[in-house]
């Protein structure tokens, strides 16, 4: 096991990802979907762990995930992530949304946070070590 930086903290976050929901995205009150959101935070976090890996990988975990602050139609989302842990076969990320609102009077908005962690797999879906095909 190996950390990413000698301080995890202090690895560069990157964005990976921007998406603005729709209103099929929203439940009865006009906020976005929890699920919604999770899934478009899966995917955001499998970037760096594919690029890292250079194959498959699955989410194997996720272990905090948080919503700060509801997300409405129209929020442009980003997503930002950084690779906080790598060891043999798994990467653990931290990714962070904010959103953008209000184009009248723009504002940025924390509104997720979590971590997940991904397993490289190989065809038969089994844990593979980092840089084997
Ligand atoms: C991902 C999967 C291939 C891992 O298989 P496994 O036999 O459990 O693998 P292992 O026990 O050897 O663990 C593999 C790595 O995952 C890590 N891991 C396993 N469970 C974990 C958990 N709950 N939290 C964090 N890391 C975990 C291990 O520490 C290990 O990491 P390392 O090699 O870097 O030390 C298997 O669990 C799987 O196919 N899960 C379903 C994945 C999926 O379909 N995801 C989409 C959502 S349904």
């Amino acid at each position: 096991m190996t950390d990413a930086t000698s301080d995890p903290s202090a690895s560069p976050r990157e964005l990976v990802m921007r998406v603005m929901p729709m209103p099929a995205d929203a439940n009865g009150n006009g906020d976005i979907f929890g699920g919604w959101i999770m899934a478009q935070v899966d995917l955001a976090g499998s970037v760096l762990p594919l690029r890292i890996s250079r194959g498959r990988v699955a989410t194997v975990a996720v272990n905090e995930f948080i919503f700060k602050q509801p997300v409405s139609v129209g929020d442009l989302l980003s997503f930002y992530a950084r690779v906080v842990r790598i060891g043999r076969t798994s990467i653990t990320v931290h990714v962070e949304v904010e959103a953008e609102r209000n184009p009248a009077d723009p504002q940025l908005v924390k509104v997720t946070q979590a971590n997940l962690t991904y397993v490289a797999i190989d065809r038969d879906g089994k844990p593979r070590p980092f840089n084997t095909p």
